[in-house]
């Protein structure tokens, strides 16, 4: 692209408690790190080791809240699962703005341990994007540490514009598995917490697996880049699955 590819945005707040009734100031927050994470403007990025400072990318993709792109539904539903229910009004959340359009996500109290879910490019329109737990999104009010960084979102927007985690979708810890992406080492399988570099696995050593990348499951201060291969991902999707966004 010439100038940055735009994504407006649309955060669907779905709640049962006031509590999960978070502040448009949170939403402000998280959509503040989607802009610094895809623009590798992430305060965090020294963290990255030298021999990664290359393949760290400037995703070159903004993220603009639509015009009263902030909606709030009350729901009966006390907590949700990944059966995509928070996505439809019938079904106790509510339904998606046009998704040729608009980046959806939608903000809840998702089962216990599951801070979020995407969905890929090429899926049904009507369930189209990501739903985060209002525990895990922005940065203030209702985050919860190891989560209050806004790095769920991120990870999830990955997913969307169709990156697989970094060890891969396939067989869970298997080193013939794969994310498609050239630039990102292999990997036996996640890695949590908090690791220290080098972690090796899958011979892939000295350097060892690249779990401060935002498509691994480490905690979000862990975690603070994206590669030149997953951002040439990203942009392949958005001249192609998703080029009805940009238009
Ligand atoms: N486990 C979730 C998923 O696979 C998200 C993980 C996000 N990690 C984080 N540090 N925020 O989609
Ligand atoms: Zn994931
Ligand atoms: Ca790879």
């Amino acid at each position: 692209f010439a100038a940055p590819a735009k994504i407006q945005v649309v955060v669907h707040i779905v709640y049962h408690t006031p509590t999960e009734n978070i502040s448009d100031e949170q939403v402000r927050s998280q959509i503040d790190v989607l802009n610094a994470d895809f623009r590798r403007q992430n305060t965090d990025k020294g963290k990255v080791p030298s021999v990664w400072e290359e393949l760290a990318a400037d995703c070159f993709i903004d993220f603009e809240l639509a015009p009263d792109g902030i909606t709030r539904t009350q729901t009966e539903v006390a907590s949700f699962g990944t059966d995509n229910a928070v996505k439809s009004t019938e079904m106790g959340g509510i339904d998606a703005w046009p998704t040729d359009k608009y980046l959806n996500i939608w903000v809840c109290n998702l089962q216990e341990g599951l801070l979020g879910y995407a969905q890929f490019p090429g899926g049904p329109s009507d369930t189209d994007g990501v739903v985060i737990n209002f525990r895990a999104f922005g940065t203030m009010g209702t985050a919860e540490a190891p989560f209050n960084l806004g790095r769920t979102t991120t990870h999830e927007v990955g997913h969307y514009l169709n990156l697989s985690h970094i060890f891969g979708d396939g067989r869970s810890n298997s080193c013939e598995d794969t994310d498609y992406v050239e630039d990102t080492p292999n990997q036996l399988g996640p890695n949590y917490e908090k690791p220290t570099f080098p972690k090796i696995s899958c011979n892939n050593a000295p350097h060892g697996d690249m779990f401060m990348n935002y498509m691994d499951y480490v905690d979000d201060d862990s975690m603070f880049m994206f590669t030149k291969g997953q951002a040439a991902r990203m942009k392949a999707t958005l001249l192609g699955p998703r080029a009805s966004l940009l238009a």
